[in-house]
């Protein structure tokens, strides 16, 4: 079969309709612009960093050494690291607070689980902290400023 001039043109016209609207759907997905100028849909925030890294240094992570946290999250336990990762406290201080920020409810901070589960009122492998009141109040003193 012989293509006359004008179906070939038809073709051509057609494939590149065809490519103008497959293109702008493959945008970059980080809801930016793309080279070619097209706004995509943005995606869903990266892990979110900590507003307040100073106070998570300075009042959540000496008491999750002290009350024993980081004996099971800094590595030793994988589930518990797999659960909450503290494995980089003294080394990555904005990292880690950035997980930990993931056990932080900011709608309501009192019940985050980084509160809940050592507390006793969420089922927790690694227990309960002695001083629930003092535990609360070093994480609060981090996480208010969140
Ligand atoms: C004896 C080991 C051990 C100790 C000590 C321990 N944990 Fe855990 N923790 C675990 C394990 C295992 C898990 C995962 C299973 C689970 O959720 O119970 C976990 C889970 C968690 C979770 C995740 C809960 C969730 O809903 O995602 C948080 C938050 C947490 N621990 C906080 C702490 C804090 C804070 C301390 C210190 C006061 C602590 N843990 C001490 C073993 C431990």
């Amino acid at each position: 079969m012989r293509l006359e001039p004008w179906a070939i043109t038809t073709l051509v016209v057609a494939a590149c309709g065809a490519l103008f609207v497959v293109l702008p759907a493959q945008g970059d997905e980080r809801g930016t612009r793309d080279a070619r100028g097209w706004a995509s849909t943005p995606v869903a925030d990266p892990p979110g960093e900590c507003k307040s890294l100073p106070t998570f240094v300075s009042s959540a992570v000496p008491v999750l050494r002290s009350a024993g946290c980081t004996g099971c999250h800094g590595g030793a336990d994988p589930a518990a690291a797999h659960a909450l990762d503290l494995s980089g406290i003294g080394k990555s201080n904005a990292a880690t607070c950035a997980l930990v920020l993931q056990k932080v409810n900011l709608a309501d901070r009192p019940s985050s689980s980084l509160i809940q589960a050592p507390a006793g009122s969420q089922a927790h492998a690694g227990g309960k902290v002695p001083d629930t009141k003092a535990f609360t109040e070093a994480m609060l003193g981090w996480i208010k400023n969140e």
